[in-house]
């Protein structure tokens, strides 16, 4: 086990994420000493390491493994029920805790199946991708989805550790690598500048999890979510600051019936809230121009389909995320400032949008 870093999420009660290599065995100790029924949650291609897992758990508790679909198929209720019945049969009790061992979606579903489960049991989430680490795994969102839309059911129920193992990203494809750095640089423009800095120097080095900028803007992008869930656990004001790219971009991946990696999406996402508050008067020309070529640097996409504004717009009109009918974007007024636009003039909206279109 190499040097491990832990970020502390204030709340009642806190938790620690804990960043390293080989952190796996730590499992053990983060499971609530009373719980002697665990069920981890993967998806298909994490099989063989979910039965190490089991084996790491030795014989004192009972592990249950419930093989789930990936991505957003593993986010149904019959998926949620399929996990309900293995606890239920194995007469799963208040005192037993289910393990998140996946990529985001895994997680969220791992932690709505332990938030519902008598009516709560604990969580532990040990993400598998860029976009669990700094996201998903972290700060107590968990749900599903219902035909009428994502993450419609659901509950906010933090994690009672997190555990970012940085060998699992070793097998993860670069282009999934690169689309979950789209919320890494996201956590630059709207608060840690550094991540920035980082990418300009080397582009190459920083998507490579087994470089020390790779790991240094995973953590920054960890300590910035921790920070924002800890004073704002229900979105009640702050945690708003990380939809940042992200009303625009929920309506691309609705547009593209979700092909499309939701990191590609927000980084598209991300440019049009960069050039709407460039348009707002807030940011500058050189602000816009500098996250438009960091995008590109990482091989993000920063443009879309020249005719799709008027779909887009009536998708994020439905946008859970708009208050009272009204439309609100993240801005920012600066980097590392950003701040809420409400109901901003359409003219305003379809300008930025021009500036967006391919
Ligand atoms: N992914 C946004 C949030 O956790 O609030």
């Amino acid at each position: 086990m190499s040097e491990s870093t832990v970020v502390t999420v204030i709340g009642d009660p806190g938790y620690d994420i804990t960043i390293g290599r080989g952190i796996l065995p730590l499992l053990a100790g983060a499971l609530p000493p009373e719980a002697r029924k665990v069920l981890v949650v993967h998806p298909p291609t994490l099989a063989a390491q979910a039965e190490e897992l089991r084996a790491s758990l030795g014989d004192e508790r009972q592990v249950l493994l419930a093989e789930v679909p990936d991505a957003e198929q593993g986010k149904r209720v019959e998926v949620a029920a399929f996990c309900w019945q293995v606890m239920g049969q194995a007469d799963f009790t208040r005192t037993d805790a289910v393990v998140g061992f996946g990529g985001g979606a895994v997680t969220d579903l791992a932690g709505f199946v332990a938030a519902t489960w008598l009516r709560g049991v604990a969580v532990v989430q040990v993400p598998t991708t860029v976009l669990g680490m700094v996201d998903a795994a972290v700060g107590g969102k968990t749900g599903i989805n219902t035909a009428e839309g994502k993450n419609l059911v659901g509950a906010f129920w933090p994690p009672r550790a997190v555990l970012c193992d940085l060998d699992l990203l070793d097998t993860l494809s670069p282009n999934e690598r690169v689309a979950g750095f789209a919320e890494v640089v996201k956590a630059g423009f709207i608060r840690h500048p550094e991540i920035l800095d980082l990418i300009e120097v080397d582009p190459v080095a920083v998507v490579d999890p087994h470089s020390a900028a790779f790991r240094r803007c995973i953590e920054l992008a960890i300590e910035m979510k921790a920070q924002v869930v800890g004073e704002d656990l229900r979105e009640n004001g702050l945690r708003e600051v990380l939809n940042y790219g992200h009303t625009l971009g929920h309506a691309i991946e609705h547009a593209e019936r979700y092909r499309w990696r939701h990191g590609a999406a927000i980084s598209v996402g991300m440019m049009f809230a960069a050039e709407l508050s460039r348009l707002a008067g807030r940011l500058s020309d050189a602000a816009v121009h500098r996250q438009r070529r960091i995008l590109e640097l990482l091989g993000l996409p920063t443009t879309y389909r020249a005719g799709a504004w008027p779909q887009l717009l009536a998708t994020m009109q439905r946008d859970k995320k708009s208050r009272g009918g009204m439309l609100r974007f993240i801005v920012l007024d600066e980097v590392g400032r950003p701040t809420v636009l409400q109901a901003p003039d359409e003219s305003l909206l379809y300008a930025a949008y021009q500036e967006i279109a391919a």
